[in-house]
């Protein structure tokens, strides 16, 4: 037995160094491995030994068969090898064929807004914060001094997951983790990100859109402060020369609460104004639950809604163009990305 299978070995060991092509490979893999090949009609014999004798017999058979798959691999290799460097030595490279152009992706509109805004925060010594999209009614609204059942909650509804999880409203809700988090210390934070409602999509609704909020509390915050913030943004946004307009509004969250409008001059000459956020001092609720008491602590809160300033920034039509991908749309926005 030995002997012949010495001589089987041998003879596929050479059949396998004298191969030349990928399709000599394969004959000899058909031959020899395939289910009808040659080592798998050896194998069969075994059927006819002895009890005794097949272990020793199926054991030689497996390492041929090992060694011949091992074998095939390594010349394989060398062919592929070979005739790669066959074909690079004989081909050359017409360098007067045009390139495929690559094309650059680009930052979105709104998150350029959003970037251009941090920047501008980050430099007044704000930090940015982000939160879970999929919030707890606790921190999206009881936090933020909506009771269960409060009128408020009406003109904020989202999607449920279930009766205590949904789609956050407004990113507030980071604004109250992260007065958890600061156990007491002062806050000054930026929260962008995606907030939902439950909406129509027209020309200027979205069931989702973004938001930054802003909330700072210390010692001594006043009107003031806030109002030099929004100013100090609206200018930066729309230019040095510009000047807001504050009404009273309510928020549950803030009290005082307005809305601020930015002032422009139309063409007739009379004043116009375009509402561009909420804000106010941060409700003593509010502090409370964050773990601020309010005899001690005050300060200002503000919610803007990044796709007006881009509606405004770039004289967009429809609020629907943000989110549907038509890269006509988003090609106008390419800027310089460096
Ligand atoms: N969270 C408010 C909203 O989404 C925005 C806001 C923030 C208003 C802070 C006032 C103060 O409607």
């Amino acid at each position: 037995m030995e002997n012949r299978f010495e001589h089987l070995r041998e003879e596929i060991v050479k059949r396998i160094k004298e191969s030349l092509t990928v399709e000599d490979i394969e004959l000899i893999r058909n031959n020899y491995l395939s289910k009808k090949g040659i080592l798998s009609q050896e194998m069969a014999k075994m059927r006819d030994l002895s009890p005794e004798e097949r272990p020793l017999f199926g054991k030689v058979i497996n390492e041929i068969k090992g060694l011949v798959e091992e074998l095939l691999i390594t010349r394989l290799t060398e062919i592929k090898d070979k005739v790669l460097l066959e074909k690079m030595g004989s081909e050359k490279i017409d360098v007067t064929i045009p390139g495929d152009s690559i094309r650059i992706g680009s930052i979105h509109p709104l998150m350029q807004v959003i970037e251009d805004l941090e920047d501008f925060f980050i430099a007044q010594g704000f930090e940015v914060k982000e939160g879970p999209e999929v919030e707890s009614d606790y921190y999206n609204f009881e936090m933020m001094n909506f009771e269960k059942g409060h009128p408020a909650r009406d003109m904020q509804d989202t999607f449920y997951i279930d009766a205590e999880t949904l789609l956050r409203t407004h990113t507030s809700p980071v604004q109250a983790r992260v007065m958890l988090e600061k156990k007491g210390d002062s806050v000054k934070i930026i929260c962008p990100g995606k907030t939902y409602r439950r909406d129509e999509d027209d020309p200027t609704h979205s069931h989702q859109f973004m938001q930054i909020e802003g909330l700072v509390i210390d010692k001594d915050i006043s009107f003031a402060n806030l109002k030099d913030t929004l100013l100090k943004m609206v200018r930066h946004l729309f230019g040095n020369d510009r000047e807001i307009r504050m009404r009273p509004s309510y928020f549950p969250f803030v009290e005082p609460g307005v809305e601020v409008d930015v002032v422009y001059t139309k063409d007739d000459g009379t004043k116009g104004y375009i509402e561009v956020l909420g804000a106010g001092l941060v409700h003593p609720n509010v502090l409370k639950m964050g773990g601020y008491d309010p005899k001690k602590f005050s300060g200002f809160a503000f919610g803007i809604g990044v796709e007006r300033i881009a509606i405004l920034k770039y004289g967009i039509e429809d609020i629907r163009n943000f989110y549907t991908n038509d890269m006509r749309f988003l090609n106008q926005f390419k800027g310089d990305l460096s």
